[in-house]
C-alpha cells in the first residue's frame, strides 16, 4: 500500500515509526512530517488542510490510504472531499466526516450529543451573545471554580477555569466578543469536575471497534501541575488507575453508546476517537472528545501496538474491524517531551540538537524540528518526544531521563516528574 500521512508533529512520527513496521506498505509519504519521518519515508511540502494539493498528490503517487493525525483537516472536512469525488473516491480516509469531526469541533455539538445518549459528563449551558444574562444567572447556580468553553477549535487554548464568580462573568463577555476569534462566539459553561483524568483511545470501524492503550498526559508546563497549558509535556501508559473495573463501566457507558449514537444519528464516522475522562468517585466521565490521536499520549500508546497498525485500518475501512487482532505489549511506556525555552510562551527556533545518535535505549520521536544542512535543528516548542519501555514505570521513567540527559540544545526544557503522581497512588 501506499499511505500519505497527515501531520508534523511527535504523534505524525509515532504513527509513521509504527506504519514503517507494517507488512502492507509500500511507499510512505508524509506532509508535511519533520526531520524525524524524514527518516522513515518521504516528506512532501503540502499543507494539511490543502485538499487540492492533496488530490493530485495522491494521484500522482497512487496513493491507497490517508492517515489523518491533527484535527483541523478532518474538521475542515478532508473525509468528505475524497469520498464525494469520484476521481479519488477509492482513497481510504482514516478519520471521520465532518459531520463526526464536530464531536471535537464543537464543544455544545459535543455536549448535545452526550445528552441525547446519555453519555455522563458535566452539567452545561451553552451561551450566546444574546443569552449572556442567563449565561451568568448559570453560573450564580453553580459552586466555584467556573468552567468556560471556547465551542469552536482554538489551538488548546480555548478553556478557562476560573475561581470568582464575578470574574467568570466578565471573562464569559471578552470571550462571547471575540476573545478567541470566531470559536468563541459561542461559550459553553461547565460545571466543575474535581478527580483524575486520562485519555482512552477507540478505534473504530463505524459498528465495532477496539480500545487501545489508556494514556495520562501532562498538560502543564511546570512540576507538580503548574504553569501555563501546553500542548503536553509527557505521557505515560498504561494508567494504574483505569483498571479493569473502571475500564468497563468506560467500555459500556462510553464507548459503545458513542459508537451506537454516531450509527443511529447516521454518522460517517472510521478513525480514532479520543475521550478525554475523568474519574470522579471511581466513574468516568467525559470531559472531552477529539477526534484524532493526543499528542503527546501517541508516542506511548504505538509503541505499546504489537499488531500491524495497517492491518487495523485497512479493518476499519472495510467495516471488518471485529476480525483482526489487536495484541497490546505489557510493557509501560512513557514518553518525556524536551521543549524549547520560553514555551508555551513566545521561543526561539533554528537551535542545533546534539546527541541524537548517542541515544540508544529509547525511542525519539521528533516533534518540532527540522534538517538544515546536515544538521538537526529546533523548529517548534515541542521539539522532542523520548519515549522508553519499561517492566515497571520506574524503569521506563529512568530509561527516558538517562537518554535526556544525552541531548542537548541551548534553552532546552523538560519536566522532571512526569509519572510520579502515578507511582504514589
Ligand atoms: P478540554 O479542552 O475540554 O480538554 O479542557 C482542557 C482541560 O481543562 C482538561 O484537560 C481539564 O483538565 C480541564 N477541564 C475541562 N473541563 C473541565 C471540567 N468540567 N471540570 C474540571 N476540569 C475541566
Ligand atoms: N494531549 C492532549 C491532546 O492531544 O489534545
Amino acid at each position: 500500500m501506499n499511505v500519505l500521512l497527515l501531520g508534523s508533529g511527535g504523534r505524525e512520527h509515532a504513527i509513521a515509526w509504527k506504519i514503517r513496521k507494517s507488512s502492507y506498505l509500500n511507499n510512505l509519504y508524509i506532509a508535511p512530517g519533520n526531520a524525524g519521518t524524514a527518516q522513515l519515508g518521504t516528506n512532501v511540502p503540502i499543507a494539511v488542510t490543502d485538499f487540492g494539493a492533496m488530490k493530485r498528490f495522491s494521484l500522482e503517487h497512487d496513493i491507497d490510504m490517508i492517515v489523518v493525525g491533527p484535527e483541523d483537516p478532518l474538521v475542515e472536512g478532508v473525509y468528505d472531499f475524497f469520498r464525494d469525488d469520484e476521481d479519488i473516491c477509492h482513497i481510504a480516509v482514516i478519520g471521520p466526516s465532518k459531520e463526526g469531526a464536530k464531536l471535537e469541533g464543537s464543544k455544545d455539538f459535543a455536549k448535545h450529543f452526550m445528552m441525547r445518549h446519555q453519555i455522563p459528563t458535566a452539567r452545561f449551558q451553552t451561551v450566546t451573545s444574546n443569552t449572556i444574562e442567563e449565561g451568568k444567572a448559570f453560573l450564580h447556580s453553580l459552586p466555584s471554580p467556573y468552567v468556560l468553553k471556547a465551542d469552536g477549535l482554538a489551538a488548546g487554548k480555548g478553556v478557562l477555569i476560573l475561581e470568582d464568580v464575578e470574574e467568570a462573568g466578565r471573562m464569559l463577555e471578552e470571550m462571547l466578543h471575540g476573545k478567541f476569534g470566531s470559536a468563541s462566539r459561542r461559550v459553553v459553561i461547565e460545571e466543575f469536575l474535581s478527580g483524575i483524568e486520562c485519555s482512552v483511545f477507540v478505534l473504530t470501524d463505524s459498528s465495532s471497534y477496539k480500545i487501545l492503550p489508556v494514556a495520562k498526559d501532562y498538560k502543564r508546563i511546570g512540576e507538580g501541575d503548574t504553569g501555563l497549558n501546553t500542548g503536553g509535556m509527557g505521557a505515560v501508559s498504561p494508567v494504574p488507575f483505569a483498571d479493569e473495573l473502571f475500564m468497563e463501566k468506560v467500555r459500556t457507558r462510553i464507548v459503545e453508546p458513542t459508537i451506537e449514537g454516531l450509527r443511529r444519528e447516521g454518522i460517517d464516522y472510521k478513525g480514532f476517537i479520543f475521550l478525554g475522562l475523568i474519574k470522579v468517585d471511581g466513574e468516568p466521565r467525559v470531559i472531552e472528545y477529539n477526534v484524532r490521536m493526543g499528542d503527546p499520549e501517541t508516542e506511548v500508546v504505538m509503541p505499546l501496538i504489537k499488531s500491524d497498525l495497517l492491518d487495523l485500518f485497512i479493518g476499519v475501512t472495510t467495516e471488518t474491524l471485529d476480525r483482526r487482532k489487536l495484541e497490546i505489549d505489557d510493557r509501560t511506556a512513557v514518553t518525556v517531551m524536551m521543549v524549547s525555552g520560553g514555551y508555551p510562551g513566545p521561543y526561539e527556533k533554528g537551535k542545533e540538537i546534539l546527541g541524537l545518535d548517542q541515544v540508544t535505549d529509547s525511542i525519539l520521536f521528533h516533534a518540532g524540528t527540522r534538517r538544515k544542512e546536515n544538521r538537526v535543528v529546533t523548529d517548534g516548542g515541542r521539539v522532542l518526544a523520548i519515549t522508553s519501555y519499561g517492566q515497571t514505570m520506574d524503569d521506563a521513567l529512568e530509561r527516558s531521563y538517562c537518554s535526556l540527559s544525552r541531548i542537548r540544545f541551548e534553552r532546552c526544557n523538560y519536566r522532571k516528574d512526569i509519572g510520579f503522581d502515578l507511582c504514589k497512588l
